[in-house]
């Protein structure tokens, strides 16, 4: 059963009005608007450029009159030209995943630090974690805001926490065996990966001391959700965040409802944009999520445009609203033959197909005019080679069928298919341009 918690237990923020959060919000939205114009000159140019200055905030709809800010934002004033505040205040750094070139430094003062965790306890307890319960921290430690983020916030909590980090995967195991944590925070994808090494190790990880997990970094599908709680019996929850906007617990879910995570609104401002356009759109639409940061005193953030595809749902077991899970980044959707493609919906059809395991990738290849897709898939390792092919060609069937796109499903090895110790590597675009 999963532990729902007393509303006593809630800080008075997670039960408030809607009048009160508004008027809360509209307050600090104020108050973060004039600490970037004031202190942040190339923020204060672009609001001049667009004829605005954060007085006229009037309400919190006004936002819709501000400018953006962009990720090339931050690499273009690396490392630390937005800063609302001198150097000698940060208590921390960290660095986003960035792939190629500068990476995005990210900053934050103490009390800075103090909310974010604050912000990453209030997630686990909503997951049903409680003090005194332990914690196995396996995501990323480092420049990563993950492993550091969870850690924090698990103490402030008044947790144990097990400062495991990504990768050995070996002792992941051992340490989940022989220490008998209560919770897990890591990527859906190196859960998985630390799944297969408790069956190579002949050992069940439904028998584990685990009751939660909470499950973030990457997008995943409600079809990933019911294999990790049936794999590991165990609640799976999601956790959202972005080190541009603070780290993990952006937004996170509450076990009693597991409908999405709910946005910690009390310290950041959603809205939903055309991704093209940039208007906002109606309640409930889908689109980008574009967050400003209510309370960030280092490195305050102004409609900040994550790529991040969702849609704004009403509060349930919160005051605040939450988010439809991820399909994607506007970034990371392939175009195939005119088909917009999210890794998303071929994980949803893989779990879908009994016998295959989870671990795909997806490779794109430009012959001649056309673009080709293959996804590699490994079946799980008790199916013998007949069986596999038929499952390939079902895949290939349903990809058809529902997708729109003829794709080549290729068998690999079971294992062979590169796992990752942190975020997986889904695609692999291989088309030259030209
Ligand atoms: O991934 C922060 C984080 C760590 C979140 C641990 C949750 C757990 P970045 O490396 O800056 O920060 O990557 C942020 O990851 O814009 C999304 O595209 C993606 N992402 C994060 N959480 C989720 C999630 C961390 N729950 C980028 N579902 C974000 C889908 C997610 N995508």
């Amino acid at each position: 059963m999963p532990v729902s918690p007393a509303s006593s237990d809630l800080e008075p923020i997670e039960r408030a009005s809607c009048d009160e959060l508004a008027h809360l919000q509209f307050m600090r939205l104020k108050a973060v608007l004039r600490h970037a114009y004031e202190n942040v000159a190339p923020y204060r140019s672009r609001c001049e450029a667009a004829g605005v200055h954060w007085g006229d905030l009037r309400s919190l709809e006004d936002l819709e009159r501000f400018p953006f800010t962009h990720k090339s934002d931050l690499r273009e004033h690396y490392p630390f030209g937005l800063l609302a505040v001198p150097r000698a205040q940060l208590a921390r750094v960290h660095a986003s995943s960035g792939t190629t070139g500068r990476p995005t430094v990210v900053a934050y003062t103490r009390a800075d630090i103090e909310t974010w965790a604050g912000l990453v306890a209030r997630s686990i307890r909503a997951a049903g974690g409680r003090p005194g319960d332990m914690v196995h921290v396996a995501y990323g430690y480092g420049l990563f805001t993950g492993g550091l983020g969870a850690h924090y916030g698990a103490e402030a909590l008044g947790c144990t926490v097990v400062p495991m980090s990504g990768g050995q995967t070996q002792k992941q195991v051992q340490l989940i065996c022989e220490l008998e944590p209560d919770l897990i925070m890591v990527t859906p994808s190196y859960l998985l990966a630390i799944g297969e090494e408790f069956e190579r190790q002949g050992r069940d990880p439904r028998g584990t001391s685990l009751r939660a997990g909470l499950f973030g970094a990457e997008p995943w599908t409600e079809a990933m959700r019911a294999q990790i709680e049936g794999r590991f019996g165990i609640d799976a929850l999601d956790i959202y965040g972005l080190s541009e906007v603070m780290g993990p617990g952006v937004a996170s879910e509450c076990v009693e409802s597991k409908d999405g995570p709910v946005i910690w609104e009390d310290h950041f401002y959603p809205e939903i944009i055309d991704p093209v356009s940039g208007a906002v759109r109606a309640p409930g639409e889908p689109g980008e999520l574009v967050l400003t940061t209510l309370t960030k005193q280092a490195l305050p953030m102004i409609r900040y445009r994550t790529r991040d595809l969702t849609a704004l749902l009403p509060p349930t077991s919160r005051s605040m609203r939450r988010m439809a899970k991820i399909t994607g980044r506007s970034d990371d959707m392939l175009i195939i033959r005119g088909v917009n493609l999210f890794p998303t919906q071929i994980e949803e059809l893989v779990l879908a197909t009994q016998g295959l395991s989870p671990h795909f990738q997806l490779h794109v290849r430009r012959s001649g005019h056309l673009d080709e897709l293959a996804v590699l898939i490994e079946p799980r390792p008790e199916l013998a080679g007949e069986r596999a092919a038929v499952l390939a060609s079902m895949l290939a069937g349903r990809i058809k069928t529902l997708i729109g796109l003829t794709a080549e499903v290729r068998l690999c090895a079971p294992g062979t298919l590169e796992r990752s110790s942190g975020k997986s590597q889904r695609v692999r675009d291989l088309r030259t341009d030209g």
